[in-house]
């Protein structure tokens, strides 16, 4: 595979389809800089295009998945610079892979980190975990997608509290808000998530793709239109072979055999 520096690419599970990235510029607390992101973007599309991957997670280590944009890179980043270069424009590219990203978080997930555990479709924690937007902290605001995306997920007023305050909030926090799906101890982590994306990876990967697509309609659009586009997806199904598959399997009592069809 593919030679990096900032992260390290892996294919686990027990059917090997399941697409590990762990984030690793440990002694930067990985922050996000521009090489580590253009190496993301890459190991993510890769993993998309490949059919033996089911499912991605993206992971960071047990002190941090990311504590945020590379404070030291921006530092001397101008209005026009930013503008010229689209600074973090490339960190939207997670956003337009079709399989399942589950991001699994230990340790720091702040500012960018944080953005981009809300990138992923799901988000596993560890208890240790802790989630912030502190960019006010530093004199500038999020912008990988902290003031949209979070209170879409969390509501307004905690969104609120989150950007305003930059106080952090721990994994059951986090959960009970739900940001985060399930909390698990720091060192159950990995392993949990490997299930849930095996578990995932039971499934046809052409529903699977479906249905991650429907529910973020979800976040795009009005109620009238998503539940249109979530009936012509549905009726879409009936015109694939594992919809048949899977339904004359329930009837017949047995497990399906999808076919990526
Ligand atoms: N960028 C660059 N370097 C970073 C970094 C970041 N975001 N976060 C940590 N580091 C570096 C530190 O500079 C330090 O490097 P040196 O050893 O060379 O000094 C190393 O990682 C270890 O960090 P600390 O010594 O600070 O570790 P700590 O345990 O004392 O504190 C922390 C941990 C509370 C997470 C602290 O590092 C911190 O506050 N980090 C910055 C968090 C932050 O502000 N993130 C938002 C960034 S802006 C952004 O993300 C914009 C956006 O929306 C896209």
């Amino acid at each position: 595979g593919a030679q990096y520096e900032n992260i390290k690419v892996d294919v686990v599970g027990a059917k090997k389809n399941v697409g590990l990235i762990s984030l690793n510029r440990p002694k930067a607390l990985n922050a996000l800089c521009k090489d580590l992101f253009v190496e993301l973007g890459k190991a993510v599309k890769d993993f998309d295009a490949d059919d033996k991957i089911a499912t991605i997670i993206i992971t960071g280590n047990e002190k941090a998945f990311a504590a945020g944009a590379d404070i030291k890179e921006m530092q001397n980043n101008t209005y026009s610079s930013n503008v010229k270069a689209g600074f973090l424009q490339e960190w939207e590219d997670i956003s337009n892979c079709g399989k399942p990203i589950i991001a699994a978080v230990n340790g720091f997930a702040l500012g960018g980190g944080c953005e981009l555990a809300m990138l992923c479709d799901i988000i596993y924690a560890g208890e240790k975990a802790k989630f912030g937007q502190p960019e006010i902290n530093i004199g500038t605001i999020p912008g990988a997608g902290g003031t949209q995306r979070l209170p879409r997920y969390v509501g307004k007023s905690k969104a609120m509290e989150i950007v305003l305050s930059g106080n952090f909030v721990d994994a059951h926090e986090a959960e009970k808000m739900g940001l985060v799906s399930k909390v698990f101890p720091v060192e159950k982590l990995l392993e949990e998530t490997i299930k849930l994306a095996e578990r995932i990876g039971t499934h046809s990967p052409l529903v699977v793709k479906l249905a991650k697509q429907a529910v973020n309609q979800a976040y795009e659009t009005t109620l009238k239109s998503g539940l249109l586009y979530e009936k012509s997806s549905f009726y879409g199904t009936f015109a694939t072979e594992d919809r048949k598959e899977g339904m004359t399997a329930f009837v017949e009592k047995r497990a399906p055999n999808f076919k990526n069809n």
